[in-house]
């Protein structure tokens, strides 16, 4: 397995292995790897015979009040899980080699983004497309794994992959989680062992909203968000928010739309804060397959 941390080197890398036939997969991450990115890594080996990792913290995908300095950076482990999943190439850059101090330029989806995180998160998706066009310039692959986990930017890469022409095939996986239903994070770890205990609820209550969508007649879309709420805060949370959006445009679904959901595909996506930890969660309904 090689570690390339120049973008010159990755693309050198990547032009031979296409000159040598090979269909190449990235896995974009933050490192601090997990059950969930080893899932995307193995999508990625079944897909592609050239798979490569990137470990890169984006600072510009940080609010300035975010976690970028403490961000957890565990770059040994990261490599070794990757040695042993036969990963072929690891692309690690610098923060200065992945931006000049005068870069100017950046990629910015502007429909997507404004629903969920990207109230809270201002700037926060024109960090990750813009980091994400220059991870696939910089390692030039055939297909792209992202998880379900974080599934507005999921929805958002697919966007800026249709509407910019990148060349490159996306595939979401689905989200992994603990035995208790909580979603893998890397920021898991901030959660004290209490916090730890209390957070599978909000898989819990996503899973019960999804049941009262289907089964329940006449509900409305506040009711459900303030069960949500209410359920969070009762055990010491706090909901950045909860929506039940259409899972196509992130768009919020209305009561008269509940009325029959059979033709839309929804998404029930949430932040919560446990402490100052905010963890995001989400689920689909796709009605006839529900991930
Ligand atoms: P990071 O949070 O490290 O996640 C990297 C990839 O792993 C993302 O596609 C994310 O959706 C996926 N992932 C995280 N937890 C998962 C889980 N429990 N199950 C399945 N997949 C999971 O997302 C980012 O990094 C960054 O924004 C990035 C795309 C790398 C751009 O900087």
């Amino acid at each position: 397995m090689k570690i390339i941390s120049t973008i010159s080197e990755m693309q050198n890398a990547s032009q031979e292995a296409r000159m040598a036939g090979l269909r190449i997969a990235v896995v974009p991450t933050m490192g601090c790897l997990h059950e969930g990115h080893i899932s995307l890594i193995e999508k990625a080996k079944q897909l592609a015979n050239f798979v490569i990792v990137t470990i890169f913290v984006n600072p510009t995908q940080f609010g300035e009040n975010e976690d970028f300095s403490t961000y957890p950076r565990t770059f040994d482990r990261d490599c070794q899980i990757c040695k042993d999943l036969t990963v072929d190439v690891i692309f690690a850059p610098q923060d200065n080699e992945m931006y000049h101090s005068d870069a100017s330029t950046w990629v910015e989806e502007i429909q997507l983004s404004e629903n969920l995180c990207g109230k809270t998160r201002k700037g926060h998706f024109r960090g990750v497309t813009t980091v994400v066009a220059k991870l696939f310039n910089a390692t030039m692959p055939h297909k792209a794994i992202f998880g379900q986990k974080d599934a507005q930017q999921a929805l958002i890469i697919k966007r800026m992959i249709r509407d910019l022409n990148f060349p490159v095939e996306m595939i979401i996986a689905p989200t992994i989680r603990e035995n208790d239903g909580l979603a893998m994070s890397s920021r898991n770890k901030y959660l004290s062992e209490k916090e730890r205990k209390t957070a599978p609820i909000i898989n819990q209550l996503l899973i019960e909203i999804e049941e009262k969508l289907l089964n329940e007649q006449a509900i409305s879309v506040e009711s459900l968000k303030e069960y949500f709420t209410s359920s969070i805060t009762a055990v010491g949370g706090k909901v950045d928010y909860i929506e039940i959006v259409d899972a196509n445009n992130l768009k919020n679904i209305t009561d008269k739309q509940l009325d029959d959901i059979t033709n839309t595909e929804i998404l029930i996506a949430t932040a919560v804060y446990m402490n100052t930890t905010r963890l995001i969660d989400n689920q689909l309904i796709l009605h006839n397959d529900v991930s």
